[in-house]
């Protein structure tokens, strides 16, 4: 594939630059293990001359109005819709996606700086009234500096424009850090806010290690902030890092979504919602159904029924016309979601349909499970892959004692045609986000994040933008 788009160098302070060593790293395609592309394996210089070059662009970036860094947001959005089909190409090159659905996170990662440029002009504070007629008070809110952002393969697109766009909004600069599998979308990211004319220094992508990454981040004072999207274990590393300089985090780690169908439920509706929660992205989603929990009275249909769906689902490379479910990212993606089914397997689960991968390549079919029990790994990991397993209940209270043994607190999914019990339920469930009768749960319009080991902080929304400013409280003697 040909385009402007496609960078091999990193972005500093406004300008494409090699590793310290000329040191690269190549991007491999997941459907055919063809080399696309190599981008600089950057150090910690390059890195720390990234934060610099964030700290520098600060003073004057925080200093613009809301309304003069939401035009430039604007024109950012306006230039990746423009270039909706090479950045989905791209991602889809690199990814794995189905070319459909990197088009549709192309559009989800652009509404992120939508949103935030017209969250920007919002940033509103407070008076307080005074207890004291000689004083005045009030609330000011200010950007919180420079910001470190590493982010996941899964959306390689949006889950950067989710982070960098309420920063940039509030007033902050930042250098996010991408995954090493996908950082052709960043850079090419980095491409348009060059064309958006988005000041230098203001917005950085640098690819390369991210271990030196995040120990040079942790270990610089003014990097004020850190978010992070990716696993519990990573996000807990970060947490220890980020105490010796105090810095602020937004953690949207690990989940392990339950998909609760009671006895009352439109079934082929759930099924349905089960087929978007399930194979978006292959299963490769921090919101994926992870487990299910159907009641005993409509279990056999559901079953079935999804087992037929998923059966008929085509699985191939992501820029075949066809593809609806394509490869997983990598070899380790691979052989745990057939260690996963080979654990479950041994341990008395039933293939309703679908396979063990055999591992000659990264595709994996989507795959029913059923009478899977909740001491299975595949029950308590969280699968990352087009595996549906799914456990029986008998009552309200049982299901939600289940759904809620977990560390995990991220999605859940609730189908019931009970209004009484879908409140319940709802305020019940320990997750940051409940979907009723519905899969498809994210907008930039809502708040994106999870409780308990899922981590904190929220990703659009009103709140996204509260993520990236300090409250300051000024009181005045008159
Ligand atoms: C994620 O997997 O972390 C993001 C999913 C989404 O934004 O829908």
């Amino acid at each position: 594939m040909q385009s402007e788009l496609i960078k091999s160098a990193s972005y500093i302070a406004g300008n494409w630059l090699s590793a310290e060593n000329n040191e690269t790293f190549p991007v491999v395609n997941p459907a055919t293990g063809e080399e696309i592309g190599t981008v600089p394996n950057c150090r910690a210089a390059r890195f720390q001359e990234a934060f610099v070059a964030a700290q520098t662009a600060l003073p004057k970036w925080s200093a613009e109005t809301a309304w003069s860094r939401a035009a430039k947001l604007r024109r950012f959005y306006e230039l990746i819709l423009t270039h909706e089909k090479e950045l989905a190409g791209i991602l889809t090159l690199e990814q794995g996606k189905p070319f459909r659905e990197a088009i549709g996170e192309i559009r989800y990662g652009a509404s992120f700086v939508e949103w935030f440029a017209e969250e920007a002009k919002r940033t509103y504070g407070e008076t307080i009234p005074t207890s004291d007629p000689s004083k005045r008070m009030m609330v000011i809110r200010q950007p919180v500096g420079v910001c470190a952002a590493i982010t996941p393969w899964n959306f390689p697109n949006a889950m950067i424009t989710r982070k960098m766009a309420p920063a940039l909004a509030a007033g902050c600069t930042i250098v996010v850090k991408p995954a090493p599998e996908t950082p052709l979308s960043a850079l090419a990211l980095a491409a348009l806010a060059e064309k958006a004319e988005i000041p230098a220094g203001v917005f950085n992508v640098v690819t390369g290690d991210p271990i030196e990454f995040a120990t040079t981040a942790m270990k610089l004072d003014y990097v004020r902030k850190v978010t992070f999207t990716g696993s519990t274990e990573v996000g807990k590393t970060l947490m220890r890092q980020a105490a010796d300089t105090v810095k602020r985090m937004t953690l949207e780690l690990g989940g392990n979504a339950p998909f609760l169908v009671f006895e009352d439920a439109d079934v082929e509706r759930a099924v349905d919602g089960a087929m978007t929660a399930k194979y978006r992205n292959g299963g490769q989603t921090c919101i994926s159904v992870n487990r299910f929990i159907v009641h005993e009275a409509i279990a056999d249909k559901f079953s079935s029924l999804l087992a037929e769906k998923s059966r008929a689902l085509r699985v191939g490379n992501g820029m075949q016309k066809e593809t609806e479910v394509g490869p997983l990212i990598n070899e380790d993606a691979i052989n745990k979601v057939s260690a996963l089914l080979s654990d479950a397997l041994a341990q008395g689960a039933t293939l309703t349909c679908g396979s063990v991968p055999d591992r000659k390549s990264l595709f994996a079919q989507p795959t029913v499970l059923t009478g899977v029990s909740r001491d299975m790994r595949i029950w308590r990991e969280e699968i990352f892959g087009p595996v549906a397993a799914i456990h029986r209940f008998s009552s309200e209270a049982q299901a939600l004692e289940l759904a809620n043994d977990c560390l995990h607190g991220l999605a859940s999914y609730v189908y019931t045609r009970d209004i009484g019990r879908a409140h319940r339920v709802s305020e019940g469930l320990q997750f940051g986000m409940v979907g009723i009768n519905d899969s498809f749960i994210s907008y930039p319009q809502a708040p994106f994040g999870g409780i308990k080991q899922s981590g904190f902080g929220r990703e659009g929304g009103k709140q996204g933008i509260d993520e990236y400013l300090n409250i300051k409280y000024v009181t005045i003697g008159i």
